[in-house]
């Protein structure tokens, strides 16, 4: 029996950043961003958005087209936590008005959590294959104004729903994991902006993608050829080239053309250019990007998936797509909010910036600014309130 994906919906913020606006206040060559890094935008979540919120609107076009029925699982994957004890699934589980009957808690591994949903659910799916899980990944990447990771800023949500005889991507039992305890990237209870060791976070992904990697061509006997194209975790798009032209390199003992990279690559970074990093959500956000953009059909084909998520966890699995998957994903209406997105200006980005959650223990009502369906509404006596817009 395949287990896997069987819908997959992303959401982000509408309105953005421009990276040449920043370099520009920054005094920095707009290439560093554009091309150092490979990023042109990075989403800014308004003041009446957070994690539930994306999640819940990454989540809803899922829910109008499969229903809740059998949902028994539901896995949010988050490191921008709002609550050291409720979990955020339990908000979302009461936005989207999932089965009482339902196991619902909150996953934490900065950005691999979102993997760990997924291999969790799948191994409940093949023991109860009538059985149905929702995975969300949510976050909003935040650093220190002026820091060199300002630029890799960003903010979004990923939605799956596993099942068995998935519509869009069978996942393979075999998997290469890494674990190890380093402080490569971190975020202290007491503080809202991630602290990190930039370089070493880069040879620290690096070192677990390789790991990872022989682990997962050992117990699968699969090897380079064998995947069509490859899916990484994306702080920022250059990231994943650069961690490519490494697999290439131990793997199939090859220096990539240009060409061969953005075959095997090019599509699943187009979003995150566009977004910037959304931790959790990333990697399956560059997935998204891959079916929704991939010209050529990718029915049959194998998926290489690499997870990382920094302090730190790896993971190295694969998928193969199913027919008739085009059918089943939400490209038209993703296009549409990236389409329809606000630019802010260098004020309005710092502006949001500074205002931040309020940490007075006041009642207080957010001013209504362009969401998803479903916005913060304010908080009143230390309890978040959430509502539908539409
Ligand atoms: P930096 O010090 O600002 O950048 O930090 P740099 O000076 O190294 O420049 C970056 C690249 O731009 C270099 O390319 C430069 O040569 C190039 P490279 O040598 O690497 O190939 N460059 C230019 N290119 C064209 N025209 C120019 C120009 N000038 C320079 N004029 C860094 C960069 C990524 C370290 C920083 O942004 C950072 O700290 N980011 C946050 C950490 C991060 O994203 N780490 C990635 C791995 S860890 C991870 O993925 C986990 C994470 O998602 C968190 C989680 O798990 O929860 C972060």
């Amino acid at each position: 029996m395949k287990v896997g994906i069987d819908l997959i919906s992303f959401y982000t913020p509408q309105y953005y950043l421009d990276l040449k606006t920043l370099a520009g206040e920054r005094g920095v060559d707009p290439d560093k961003f554009t091309i150092g890094i490979g990023q042109e935008k990075m989403a800014i979540p308004p003041p009446d958005e957070d994690i539930v919120t994306m999640a819940a609107s990454a989540a809803h076009p899922i829910l109008e087209q499969a229903g809740r029925e059998g949902i028994e699982l539901l896995l949010f994957a988050t490191e921008s936590g709002i609550d050291h004890s409720k979990a955020a699934a339990m908000f979302l589980h009461g936005l989207l008005k999932l089965p009482t009957r339902c196991r619902a808690v909150e996953l934490k591994q900065a950005c691999y959590s979102a993997t760990a949903g997924l291999q969790l659910a799948a191994s409940m799916v093949a023991a109860q294959p009538d059985r149905k899980a929702l995975i969300v990944g949510s976050d909003i990447a935040r650093y220190d104004l002026r820091s060199p990771g300002e630029p890799t800023q960003g903010a979004g949500a990923v939605a799956m729903l596993v099942t068995a005889n998935p519509s869009v991507l069978a996942l393979d039992p075999e998997t290469g994991l890494y674990a190890e305890d380093v402080m490569d990237f971190w975020r202290p209870n007491y503080r809202e902006e991630a602290l990190v060791d930039g370089k070493y976070s880069m040879r620290v992904y690096l070192t677990a993608l390789e790991e990872c990697w022989k682990q997962y061509t050992e117990r699968s006997g699969r090897q380079f050829h064998d995947l069509a194209r490859y899916c990484y975790h994306l702080p920022f798009t250059r990231m994943a080239e650069k961690a490519h032209i490494r697999l290439a390199k131990i793997a199939a003992l090859k220096e990539l053309t240009s060409a061969e990279l953005e075959t095997e690559i090019g599509d699943s970074l187009r979003y995150n250019r566009i977004t910037g990093n959304t931790y959790s959500a990333s990697l399956y956000e560059g997935l998204t990007s891959l079916l929704d953009h991939g010209a050529d059909d990718l029915v049959g084909q194998r998926i290489g998936l690499f997870s990382y998520g920094s302090g730190c966890m790896g993971e190295y699995f694969s998928g193969v797509v199913q027919p008739g998957y085009r059918d089943h994903l939400f490209t038209a209406r993703l296009r549409a909010l990236l389409d329809g997105r606000t630019e802010l200006t260098y004020r309005q980005y710092e502006d949001i910036f500074q205002l931040g959650f309020p940490t007075d223990g006041g009642d207080h009502a957010f001013a209504q600014y362009r969401t998803g369906p479903y916005r913060l509404a304010g908080v009143s006596q230390h309890k978040r309130l959430y509502e539908k817009v539409i």
